[in-house]
């Protein structure tokens, strides 16, 4: 990965967590992160409902439950939960094409930020959305997109077998050649 930027390298989504707290100021800036990237039209369609453990366990746990059993597995360690929406809706009622790229770019930002601050941040689509609609009253218009865990990197160590097997191995990623076509399709 020569010449890319460190932040962008170094990023992983990681699965070892401590038990430390997540601060409701570095919440702040992961959200200020986000709200910062670009959209069509400037619409900026992302919405995050967030779940910080220390300030409201309940419905941290409510939110947690509806993560699949192998995201429950390794997310014990959870400090914040934040689950990325787009408003699939523009003001004209019509639906916007960009609103999951938008809200995509968003989360993007979130999660290298949360590197930048020395964070463990973790993109998830393995959870239920239609049951964190309906227990947090989320109007239908607003597509569920993901659920971000964050928290501070831990003891690979404590993960089981498989996982920590997992957690050391190399990020992998499709060539170049396989992903981007020069002047014609790849
Ligand atoms: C939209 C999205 C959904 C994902 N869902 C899950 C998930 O449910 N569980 C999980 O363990 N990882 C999940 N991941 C993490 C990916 O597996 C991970 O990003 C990918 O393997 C590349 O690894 P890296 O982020 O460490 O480079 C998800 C990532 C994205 C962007």
């Amino acid at each position: 990965m020569s010449n890319v930027h460190p932040l962008i390298a170094d990023r992983r989504s990681p699965r070892a967590y401590s038990d430390a707290a997540v601060s409701h100021e570095q919440v702040m800036t992961l959200l200020e992160a986000a709200r910062w990237a670009p959209s069509a039209y400037n619409v900026q369609p992302w919405r995050f409902v967030v779940f910080e453990k220390s300030a409201d366990t309940a419905m941290f746990e409510r939110a947690f439950a509806t993560l699949v059993p192998f995201n429950q597995s390794w997310n014990w360690n959870a400090q914040v939960l934040i689950a990325v929406l787009a408003d699939t809706l523009t003001a004209k009622g019509t639906a916007n094409p960009t609103a999951s790229y938008d809200a995509g770019a968003a989360s993007m930002s979130l999660l290298l930020q949360a590197h930048a601050l020395g964070l463990a941040a973790h993109a998830m689509s393995g959870f239920d959305g239609e049951a964190l609609r309906a227990s947090f009253e989320i109007p239908e218009r607003y597509a569920v997109l993901s659920i971000i865990s964050v928290a501070h990197h831990g003891d690979v160590a404590s993960l089981p077998e498989g996982l920590a097997e997992r957690e050391r191995a190399p990020r992998e990623r499709l060539a170049i050649e396989k992903v981007a076509g020069f002047g014609r399709w790849i």
